[in-house]
């Protein structure tokens, strides 16, 4: 079968879709391979995610990686959501075609998007490099790139 049971799972009732209306952190992404994107929200109480939602505008791929993604991180820290890789996400997911790896980027920088956003709005400083993978596939807001 080309999709593990898991990607099938997540694409057919995908978890934590929507969005926050207050949302503590707002990460938009553009994937620079096939133009699809998506966004993900962050509610974030001392640190801690309490809530996730996120929208596609992409593959089943996207939306199977964005899922789990979100399911990985709530309840984590925002350091440990930063420590979330593309390639932990597709391994979550019993892995993904090799064609369709580069799907599972746009998880990752949508939450670090998001994450960034947290810190910026709320004067946190950080190391810029955490978020340097952001900027080669960028399709941030007017002003950010
Ligand atoms: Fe665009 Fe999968 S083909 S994210």
């Amino acid at each position: 079968m080309l999709y593990s049971e898991k990607v099938m799972d997540h694409l057919r009732n995908p978890r934590n879709v929507g969005e926050i209306e207050d949302a503590d952190g707002i990460g938009e992404v553009g994937n620079a391979k096939c133009g699809d994107i998506m966004k993900m929200y962050l509610k974030i109480d001392a640190g801690i995610i309490t809530d996730v939602k996120f929208k596609t505008f992409g593959c089943g791929s996207a939306i199977a990686t964005s899922s789990i993604a979100t399911e990985m991180i709530k309840g984590k820290s925002v350091v440990e959501a930063l420590e979330l890789t593309n390639k932990s996400v597709v391994e979550a997911l019993d892995g993904l075609p090799s064609y369709k790896i580069h799907c599972s980027v746009l998880a990752e920088e949508a939450v670090k998007a998001a994450v960034k956003d947290y810190y910026d709005k709320n004067g946190i400083s950080y190391n810029p490099k955490l978020f340097s993978a952001l900027e080669t596939s960028c399709c941030h807001e007017e002003g950010e790139c």
